[in-house]
């Protein structure tokens, strides 16, 4: 199947002006969405298996994006930026994320990076943090989100998710697999979050 990329941006740019949120709005209405596209190779993940599930679950206004990614996930370039060693090979198989624009991503920005994030069913995310502010849309219900020193709460498709700078946040999926929009501003693009907990955060 070839891939037509400006579509990813397109359908991309397009749920996100949908997305009734004042935060949302300011980081939509900021940011230059005449980007540069990169040429990269194909890398698709296990994690791609999860979003013709994804699909099935996304709200209406989030469903050309999904059905976008679920029809052409193994032509994108999904990456990780753990391995095994720090959260285990379940979580591993199941997670991955999709740089839409960024320093490494299929457009290229400088200022703001925004993508993609799958995890599988029943999958821990433990506590980390980053420098980078990070605005979260999961566009698939079910998966539990927690921040700072607050309890884990259930998000439905379409909440938004707010991350200041530097606050712990973790997240653990449910029976269904988790697929989320990101926003990364204000902070080094491409770092590697910090881990600050440990991954045994069993479920209570
Ligand atoms: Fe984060």
């Amino acid at each position: 199947m070839t891939t037509n990329i400006n579509e990813l941006l397109e359908t991309f740019h397009r749920y996100l002006t949908s997305v009734d949120n004042a935060l949302v709005r300011d980081a939509v209405t900021r940011i230059d969405w005449d980007m540069p596209a990169r040429a990269l190779e194909p890398h698709p993940l296990a994690c791609v298996s999860h979003l013709d599930r994804a699909a099935d679950l996304a709200p209406a206004g989030a469903r050309p994006l999904v059905r976008f990614l679920a029809a052409h996930g193994s032509d994108l370039r999904w990456g990780q930026t753990y391995t095994e060693a720090d959260f285990g090979k379940a979580f591993i198989d199941n997670y991955g994320w999709l740089e839409v624009f960024g320093m490494r991503g299929h457009f290229a920005n400088d200022e703001v990076a925004a993508g993609l994030l799958i995890l599988g069913p029943d999958i821990v995310y433990p506590d980390h943090h980053h420098v980078a502010e990070e605005i979260y849309i999961p566009l698939t219900g079910g998966t539990e989100w927690r921040m700072g020193e607050s309890g884990f709460r259930v998000r439905a498709a379409g909440e938004v998710v707010h991350h200041a700078s530097n606050v712990n946040h973790a997240m653990r999926t449910g029976q269904e697999p988790l697929l989320a929009l990101y926003i990364w501003r204000g902070g080094p693009l491409a770092a590697k979050s910090t881990i600050t907990g440990t991954v045994a955060q069993g479920r209570a």
